[in-house]
């Protein structure tokens, strides 16, 4: 592979003011997730989390989809012939972008659903931070639309966000929804019209690219992981966590924000961020 860089064919990475467009590259199979684009996938997110170009990353498709789900042809029937091994490989590198990496990633992540969102795009979809639709995307967990199961990760992951009757709601009938539908489900944070999509995206990468990076990875990994814990356990961890924070913070924002607020009277954190 002589690209200087690890995307450049399933996957295009624009860098633009912090922000790391990533951009599912197979438009004309309305980037449905092949073994070959998890492959690009694990390379490209690897390499962004130590690209100082990149201090967000929106997830995106190219085209008319955000992504069709996984490839039945080269996902599904590509792994059906093949030994146990690879067919576990192939899963396992699947499984690693869209949801352990993005799930844990050191930099926020945003999905940006700019049309088709179906089944396995349901994965990343939800593992990023957070998400903004176009009011035209269509989702659908079209599954059980073709004899299989929402598998992978996929029920996990809506039973994260969705209520149990609307998640088995749409695992039973595989009827799809638009953009606003996703939004009163919890799916997205926002839907706008297509034309303010990425105007709205840019504007939330802002806000976040304003913040203390550390304390914004800090928090976000907190609030990922208290998912799971117990009330006792989360205080423990959550204190131990706080403590961490100010300990492994370059910039010393916990003493700066406090200073500027108690001593110099300059910022008020109810407000907005401290000065950086
Ligand atoms: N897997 C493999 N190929 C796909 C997929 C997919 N998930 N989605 C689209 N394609 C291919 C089509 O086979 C077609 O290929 P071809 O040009 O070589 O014939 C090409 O992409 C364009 O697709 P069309 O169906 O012609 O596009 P159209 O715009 O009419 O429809 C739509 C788009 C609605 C997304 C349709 O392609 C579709 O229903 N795709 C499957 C969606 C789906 O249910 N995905 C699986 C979810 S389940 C899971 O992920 C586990």
């Amino acid at each position: 592979d002589s690209r200087p860089e690890p995307w450049g064919k399933d996957v295009l990475v624009e860098f633009e003011d912090g922000i790391a467009w990533v951009k599912l590259n197979r438009p004309e199979k309305r980037n449905a997730m092949s073994v070959g684009l998890a492959e690009e996938m694990n390379k490209v997110l690897d390499a962004l989390e130590i690209d100082e170009r990149c201090g967000v990353i929106v997830l995106t498709g190219m085209g008319e989809a955000f992504s069709a789900g996984m490839d039945l042809k080269d996902f599904f029937r590509a792994t059906d012939g093949v030994s146990d091994i690879e067919r576990m490989r192939a899963y396992r590198s699947t499984r690693a972008w869209q949801w352990r990496t993005l799930m844990h990633y050191s930099k926020p992540t945003i999905a940006m659903v700019n049309g088709w969102c179906f089944g396995g795009a349901f994965t990343p979809l939800i593992c990023c931070d957070l998400a903004i639709a176009s009011e035209d995307a269509v989702f659908g967990l079209s599954e059980i639309n073709w004899g299989v199961i929402p598998g992978g990760v996929v029920s996990k992951a809506i039973s994260t966000l969705m209520n149990d009757r609307k998640a088995l709601y749409y695992v039973m009938t595989g009827e799809q929804f638009g953009g606003k539908i996703a939004e009163q489900l919890g799916l997205v944070n926002e839907a706008v019209p297509a034309d303010r999509l990425r105007e709205r995206t840019v504007e939330l990468c802002k806000v976040l690219l304003a913040k203390n990076p550390t304390v914004l990875r800090q928090a976000r990994m907190a609030y990922k992981y208290v998912r799971e814990m117990s009330w006792e356990e989360s205080a423990e961890y959550l204190t131990a966590k706080a403590d961490q924070t100010t300990f492994v913070d370059p910039e010393r924002g916990r003493a700066k924000g406090l200073s500027q607020f108690l001593d110099e009277k300059t910022f008020q954190p109810g407000h907005g961020t401290y000065k950086r």
